[in-house]
């Protein structure tokens, strides 16, 4: 059998993007573990939010407020005025909701399990499985809308939208490595932003083209489908 994750691995390993809430490679070749914080936070902030968008933001938050007890402690309109232009206020009301209960509840450290993660305001099934794979390295399956083409094309999966989801995640769970998990799963974001794009995919240059059965049967630009609404 070949191993799907570790090709991947080997491929993020050269090809990672560089982003300020990721581990730089020497520092991860060193031991060191990124920061549950900043994974929180840079993942609340990229929903429905471009990486270009969000670097700017997060640098300005880590600064202000290093640590979740730091940003615990802060004015609420100093957070919403922080937060203007990422759109979605919402998600920054339940951002100091949960640094609050983080610190509340949990001593001020993000608990490194799932289901105490999804137990914290504003954290749903997506967040608390990136929480529990980039920081605590634990096998949860991310699926965002990349991860749900690329597993679309690999398994040339018809399903519309969102009926696939559930076929989608099941595919995504039997794909994640128990080691590094973390890895995997931005390694999966990172291909589906930037070789497996919904228009034109640039399946010559992607890791998984051999095995990628749209590839194989000509399908991968009408995959995913989606039920018109
Ligand atoms: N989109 C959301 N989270 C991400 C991450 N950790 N890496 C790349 N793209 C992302």
């Amino acid at each position: 059998m070949r191993d799907l994750s570790k090709e991947l691995l080997d491929w993020y390993d050269v090809h990672a993007r560089a982003m300020p809430w990721r581990t730089p490679p020497a520092d991860k070749r060193a031991g060191v573990r990124p920061d549950p914080y900043a994974v929180w936070l840079s993942e609340v902030m990229l929903q429905q939010t471009t990486v270009a968008a969000v670097t700017a933001y997060f640098n300005r938050f880590t600064m202000r407020w290093p640590t979740v007890a730091d940003l615990a402690a802060a004015e609420d309109g100093d957070v919403m005025a922080e937060w203007a232009g990422l759109g979605y206020y919402a998600r920054a009301r339940n951002l100091l909701k949960c640094a609050r209960a983080v610190v509340a509840e949990h001593g001020g450290a993000f608990p490194a399990d799932h289901a105490a993660l999804l137990m914290l305001p504003g954290i749903g099934p997506y967040t608390a499985a990136a929480l529990s794979s980039i920081a605590f390295d634990l096998p949860h399956a991310v699926l965002d809308g990349n991860v749900e083409r690329v597993m679309a094309r690999i398994y040339d999966e018809h399903t519309p939208l969102p009926a696939a989801k559930p076929i989608l995640m099941t595919h995504a769970e039997a794909l994640t490595p128990d080691a590094r998990p973390g890895d995997y799963a931005q390694a999966v974001m990172d291909l589906g932003a930037t070789i497996c794009t919904p228009k034109s995919p640039a399946c010559g240059i992607c890791p998984w083209s051999d095995p990628c059965l749209a590839r194989q049967r000509g399908t991968a630009p009408e995959l995913p489908r989606k039920t018109p609404k």
